[in-house]
């Protein structure tokens, strides 16, 4: 604003001052005008009468004189004439000045002195008058001198009506001054300057305004040029470094293969990774005569292998397959995934006594059903405990022959099937860094208690240098399982145990999936979805989907029971809603899990046969082993997944499903008792033991608003794809890797 003033106060100022100047050389000129209009008016009345008026003075008749003054004095601004003789007494004077004028003004001297006519302005009696001045002479003698006296006001009054016009004027050019550099600086440079700021404002917030928004007058040309071309320079660096720091924050927080490859490598000095599971992630079996390559089903295999496909390395694990044999070299190996090899599968041969003892036995039949509290028996029996020492001693030579000259090697052992394995590599390879990771759950003391080689198997695992479960509820009963059984030192401040001078860390890692970015092409789930009805052949609007191992701890039963609740809970549901168990059979050579599936089938059948209808079934059971291919469309296409496990180490189902669901739709019921339920908090967790409120869940997952639904798998998305399993992985090793086997505290058991 002050520029403004400034600016009206300069214009009003030289505005004025022309004005004032050119009116002060008007008022000049005119005063001289009309000065010198009295003074030629004043000489020719004056010299008309000099010739009436010298003949009466030589005559010396006053009364003439003072008649002829008097005549005279009455004209137009004539304020009066006088007579007065060469001494200056009045010889003869207009009545109105006779009193004013006694003697002859001093001007009238000074003409008689130098013989001329003279004229000026003078107060006479308070007026200001214009006096002439003419020396008379009678027969070439100075006589006496005429004055002639004119009203000289309306000159001053002419003068100052010109003043006054002058500062009218003045006076509305300022105040059109001030209105128009006010409306003009409003206009050309205000607003514009406000819209500038506003949309500058904007650029600086981020909003990324419009460029239609800079002024564009010919002032501002050149600056919205400049700001335009500056804001271009902005936006982009803006993007480069939001793409940077997105980029910088999701290396940080993603893991992808990539990233997990040159992690492994760097940590582990490109030496290579090595794993060791019962279950193998391919197995070759016969179909006729033809070798099929199937992937069995089971977390161990769904998590890592897309980890092993990352980072090559070699994968240790039971040759199971009737065709297996048939298809390895000379050492046992065979390259895999045989579509696109990747790493190296070593198998180890069982015999039917090793296999039937170590696995249906020892680890099926009694460490699974210990560590699941699924109200299941353990069985422990001396000769499946025979069976699993040695199964583990062969593995462990398989290993330890693999990891001949390889110095420092690490090595990741997997589940229950090896407790008594880290010891066995740890004895003999003392530089090798172990983890077993345990991916089942751990149960308290007093169930782990009832093995009859706890012991063993507790010392065995120690040879570890890392115990991973999926929960921290897990690693407590672990420890607390330890600390009550063996003699050692638990350092609960670094969650560790310290026997015969090795350090054992236990800590929780939750395995995860890979989480596959979205294909290019969004498959037509329309499309799958009608194509799986039709594969059926039932009709419905709804689906559901469970896909699992056919397990006692998988809680099929209790899930059955719940849809069965569901439709008699809500009848409007009969005929529209349908769901799909696939069930890979699994350990069907163990009574229990024989029994078991027959006990799902029979369930389902009585189920169906319950709310029978024509071309509808409320429960689709496939007890085949399905391809990971021919699940995705279930998962796809299903209004919910439900995975209702008794208990469960982590359980990859639900997060499997959330990985499928690009669309945001599906909803994911999840039990309580599977580790996922810990980090898939948007799902909607069940007591699979309480079939009423699992029949409520069905119908809140059906009827869950859109944006709620988006909402939850759009979070869970975001959880499942930030803890991928290469993140699983990166940090398992890392934390391997930061182990330093010197680092145990002074005074430790040695
Ligand atoms: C669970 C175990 C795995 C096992 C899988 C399949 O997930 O933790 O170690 O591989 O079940 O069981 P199976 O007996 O067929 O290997």
């Amino acid at each position: 604003m002050r520029i403004t003033f400034r600016l009206i106060i300069s214009l009003a100022v030289v505005v004025a001052s022309v004005a004032l100047g050119s009116s002060f050389i008007q008022v000049r000129l005119e005063r001289a005008k009309q000065q010198e209009e009295l003074e030629r008016r004043s000489r020719l009345l004056a010299e008309s009468l000099q010739e009436t008026i010298e003949p009466l003075l030589a005559k010396g008749t006053s009364k003439q004189l003072t008649r002829l003054v008097e005549r005279f004095g009455n004209r137009e601004r004539l304020a009066g004439a006088a007579v007065f003789d060469a001494e200056g007494k009045a010889l003869a004077i207009t009545a109105s000045l006779s009193g004013l004028v006694p003697t002859a003004p001093k001007l009238a001297e000074e003409a008689l002195k130098q013989g001329k006519d003279a004229s000026r302005f003078d107060r006479v009696g308070g007026h200001r008058l214009h006096l002439y001045v003419l020396p008379l002479s009678v027969e070439s003698r100075t006589a006496g001198t005429l004055v002639l006296f004119h009203e000289a006001a309306y000159i001053d009054e002419l003068l100052s009506a010109i003043w006054r016009r002058t500062f009218g004027r003045v006076l509305v050019q300022v105040i059109l001054i001030a209105l128009v550099t006010l409306l003009v600086v409003r206009w050309s440079l205000v607003g514009p300057i406000a819209q500038m700021a506003e949309w500058m404002k904007l650029l600086r917030a981020g909003e990324a305004p419009n460029s239609a928004g800079i002024p564009r007058g010919d002032i501002f040309a050149p600056i919205a040029k400049e700001v335009t071309t500056f804001a271009k320079h902005l936006s982009v660096a803006k993007t480069a470094a939001e793409e940077e720091a997105r980029l910088r924050q999701a290396s940080e927080s993603l893991w992808t293969p990539d990233r997990l490859k040159e992690h492994v490598r760097a940590k582990l000095q490109g030496k290579p990774l090595v794993i060791i599971s019962n279950r193998e992630p391919y197995m070759h079996r016969y179909k006729g005569r033809e070798a099929q390559v199937i992937v069995p089903a089971g977390g161990v295999v769904t998590a890592l292998d897309p980890l092993m496909r990352a980072c090559g390395g070699l994968w240790i694990a039971h040759g199971a397959g009737d065709a297996d044999w048939d298809n390895v070299d000379g050492h046992s190996r065979v390259r895999v995934p045989p579509e696109d090899p990747r790493y190296t599968l070593r198998r180890v041969a069982l015999t039917k006594e090793e296999e039937e003892g170590y696995y249906y036995g020892f680890a099926n039949e009694g460490l699974w059903p210990l560590c699941h509290i699924a109200h299941v028996r353990p069985e422990f029996r001396p000769e499946d405990w025979a069976h699993y020492q040695r199964a583990n001693q062969k593995f462990a030579d398989a290993a330890l022959e693999e990891l001949q000259g390889i110095d420092s090697p690490c090595l990741l052992v997997q589940d229950y099937h090896f407790a008594l394995l880290p010891r066995m590599i740890k004895e003999k390879r003392p530089d090798a860094r172990i983890v077993l990771f345990w991916h089942i759950p751990w149960p308290n003391p007093e169930a782990f208690g009832i093995c009859p080689w706890q012991r063993e198997l507790l010392y065995g695992m120690l040879g570890a240098d890392l115990v991973g479960f999926h929960t921290q509820y897990h690693c407590n009963n672990f420890l607390e399982t330890v600390d009550r059984t063996l003699e050692c030192r638990i350092d609960r401040e670094r969650f560790s145990v310290i026997k015969e001078g090795h350090l054992t860390s236990v800590k929780p890692f939750p395995i995860s999936v890979s989480f596959p970015e979205p294909a290019a092409k969004a498959p037509d789930t329309d499309k799958e979805r009608a194509a799986i009805l039709k594969g059926l052949r039932v009709k419905a609007e709804f689906l559901g989907v469970g896909v699992e191992r056919i397990d006692y701890t998988k809680g099929l039963l209790e899930r059955f029971r719940a849809i069965e609740r569901f439709l008699d809970k809500y009848p409007r549901y009969k005929g529209r809603f349908t769901f799909v168990q696939i069930g890979a059979p699994s350990r069907t050579h163990i009574k229990r899990y024989h029994d078991f599936l027959a006990e799902v089938e029979a369930e389902g059948e009585r189920i169906n046969w319950k709310f029978k209808a024509n071309d509808w079934r409320p429960i689709v059971f496939l007890s085949e082993h399905h391809d990971h291919d021919e699940i995705a469309p279930y998962y796809r296409t299903a209004e919910l997944c439900m995975v209702t496990s008794l208990s469960d180490g982590m359980n990859l189902v639900g997060k499997e499903f959330i990985a499928a669901r690009e669309d945001l739709g599906g909803a994911l019921i999840l039990s309580q008792f599977a580790g996922a339920s810990r980090e898939l908090r948007d799902a909607l967790i069940v007591n699979p033991y309480d079939i009423d409120r699992m029949a409520d869940a069905i119908l809140y997952a059906l009827e869950m608003g859109t944006d709620e639904r988006k909402a939850r798998m759009q979070r869970l998305r975001e959880t499942v794809r930030e803890n991928n399993v290469y993140r699983w992985a990166g940090t398992l090793i890392t934390e391997l890797t930061q182990i330093r086997f010197e680092d145990l505290p002074a005074g430790t058991l040695a």
